[in-house]
């Protein structure tokens, strides 16, 4: 496995390996890497020859207010990791590397804006700029994404189709934790009783899909029971919206495919989470 810094090296490599006909298959990740993104190497390998991981805290996505510098970092233990899995290239620039000159911003308009865009305006252009900046140096065939960041994928896969890149952008299933609790290197950071709170996010957003199977198709009603069960814990709510799966736009009545996404806050710790209605 190589560790490779610079965007030219990354590009040598992905152009050499094309040269001889083999795919690459991309993971961007911000590393402290968990079985959550371990599940998109997998897939990565079903589905492509060669598999580069890129490790990158990327400043532009967080508010000067959020968590960039204590956001939790092991790269030792991530290239075990990555090595065990058979990952070819882990993808390790500095700040400096990636943002190098002027940085033009890549602008998602509207869709950045709503559900988690409410309360974090500028992080899904900067999602965007460094996914970009990223799939310029890595140069995949497909990219691999956790839908857990329901609308960072759809974002991508609109933005990808936009700026005409040729790159598969492929979603994977959220990984849970036993109890539910979906994995993300951010539960790190939760207290032994608010971890054990958080497992209140997908119990509601399963509540949400029985009502709804039940025969429940008012978006406010399912909205409001699923506010109500987290509102039983410390938890403090973001946001809970139902919407369509490809605009994000809230709905009124619930129909199948449309989804139930949240954001809530226990203590500092913002976790998200979202299932589709089926
Ligand atoms: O999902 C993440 O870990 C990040 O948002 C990504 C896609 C690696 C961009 O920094």
């Amino acid at each position: 496995m190589q560790v490779i810094k610079t965007i030219e090296e990354m590009q040598k490599f992905s152009k050499a390996k094309k040269a001889e006909g083999k795919t690459i298959g991309f993971v961007p990740t911000m590393g402290f890497l968990h079985a959550g993104h371990l599940s998109l190497v997998k897939k990565a390998k079903q589905e492509c020859d060669m598999i580069v991981v890129s490790i990158f805290v990327n400043p532009t996505q967080f508010a000067p207010n959020e968590d960039f510098e204590s956001y939790p970092r092991d790269f030792e233990k991530d290239s075990e990791r990555c090595r065990k899995e058979g990952v070819d290239v882990i993808f390790y620039p500095s700040a400096e590397e990636i943002y190098k000159g002027k940085t033009k911003f890549v602008e998602v308009g509207e869709i950045g804006q709503v559900l988690c865009g409410k309360s974090r305006p500028a992080h899904f252009r900067g999602v965007a700029t460094v996914v970009t900046k990223l799939f310029k140096a890595v140069i995949p065939d497909s990219a691999y994404f956790g839908l857990k960041d329901f609308q960072q994928f759809v974002i991508i896969k609109k933005m990808t189709k936009n700026m005409n890149f040729d790159i598969n952008i492929i979603g994977c299933p959220i990984i849970r934790e036993k109890d539910g609790l979906a994995m993300s290197s951010r539960n790190a950071y939760l207290s032994k009783q608010e971890r054990n709170e958080a497992v209140v996010l997908n119990k509601s957003l399963a509540l949400a899909e029985e009502m709804f199977s039940k025969g429940e198709k008012d978006a406010e009603t399912v909205r409001q029971a699923v506010s109500d069960k987290i509102s039983e814990t410390s938890g403090k709510i973001d946001y809970v919206e139902i919407f369509d799966s490809a605009s994000l736009k809230p709905v009124n009545k619930i129909k199948k495919r449309n989804r139930i996404g949240l954001a809530v806050f226990f203590g500092k710790t913002r976790l998200i989470d979202n299932r589709g209605f089926e």
